[in-house]
Order: structure tokens, then sequence, then C-alpha cells
């Protein structure tokens, strides 16, 4: 990928009461499938919640504290790399009896980035493990921590040591070309 090598961590990208809010309004959610990955047998799935798919809202509410959480992502990224239009946004959970599943994401497009976080407010990846595997690469994301990636570039949860369940809030978003930055305030387009 040229104009994003690695895995660039944002930390304190919101205030963790707002991904709290999240969490748990999901979890009451009806809505969780077993669709993912599609085309493992079903022991090898995970849950997962759609809240924007194909650019649709599928759930208005938890939509409108997902974008939050993304512009925080957006502005402290420097309004780099992508912007705030989102492909698809939804929440996994992933726990120690599953293996999770080296994958990439998007190969039949090149114009998308994702970004990924923890929800739960008290997951510490150095005694719980479920850290973020990208490139053979394990990255230890803390609560409120957020990630930027290439979704092309092999990746997967790492094991998960504990009893918790791991929710994971994740964005497919419209990447933008190497350099392109969208104008930082409206006194710039003086
Ligand atoms: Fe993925």
């Amino acid at each position: 990928m040229s104009d994003l090598e690695g895995v660039k961590i944002f930390n304190n990208v919101c205030h963790q009461s707002t991904l709290g809010c999240l969490l748990r309004t999901a979890q009451d959610r009806s809505s969780w499938h077993y669709r993912f990955p599609m085309d493992a047998p079903f022991k090898d799935k995970h849950p997962k919640l759609d809240i924007i798919a194909e650019g649709t809202m599928m759930d208005h509410f938890l939509s409108g504290i997902a974008y939050s959480i993304l512009i925080q992502v957006w502005e402290l990224n420097g309004r780099k790399q992508f912007i705030p239009e989102i492909f698809y946004c939804g929440i996994s959970i992933k726990d120690k009896h599953r293996e999770d599943n080296v994958h990439v994401d998007d190969t039949h497009r090149n114009d998308t980035i994702k970004i990924m976080g923890i929800l739960n407010e008290d997951w510490d990846p150095k005694t719980m493990g479920g850290g973020f595997m990208h490139g053979g690469v394990i990255h230890k994301l803390r609560p409120t921590d957020f990630c930027i990636f290439d979704p092309r570039t092999p990746h997967a949860a790492d094991k998960i040591l504990c009893d918790e369940k791991r929710f994971a809030l994740d964005f497919s978003v419209q990447k933008l070309h190497e350099g392109e930055v969208i104008r930082r305030s409206m006194e710039d387009e003086e």
C-alpha cells in the first residue's frame, strides 16, 4: 500500500462512555448474525452486528454513535488518508473458543481503508490477549485506542486468553489518494 504503511494507532480517540453506550445498546439488539467468515463452517463463524452495510444505515442509533467516533479518528489523523464516508460498519464478538481466521477484506476494490477499536472498557491486551495482528505484527490495542490499517494486508484477532468476549468496532471507509487532504476549516478556503 502506498500511502499507509503498516498500522497507525491513535490513543484516547473518545471517552470510554461513548464506547460503553455503543456496547450496551448493541448487546440488546436482536440483529446479530453468524454470516462471517463467509466460507467458514458454522463452528468457525463469530457473531457480527451490521451497523452500516453498503453505505446504508442498518441501525440508525448505533450509526450516529459510530459516526461520532469515526469523526474523532478522522480529525486525529489530520483529515488525511480517508474521508468519513462509511461503506461498512459493524461490531464483531470473538472469544477464546475460536481461533480467528487470518483474512483480507475489500479484495474486490482498492479505494477503502479500515479502522478498528475494541469496545470493552476493561480490556487489557497484556493479560487478556486479543491483540490485532496485521501483516504478521501484533498490535496491543487498549480501550479507546483505534487503528487505521490496509484491509488488503492479511490480519486477524490474536489469541484471546481470558473468558471475556472481545467486542470490536470496525469501519470500512473511503480512502483518499496519497497527499490528498480534506481542508481543515472553512477559513482555509478563503
Ligand atoms: Fe478484517
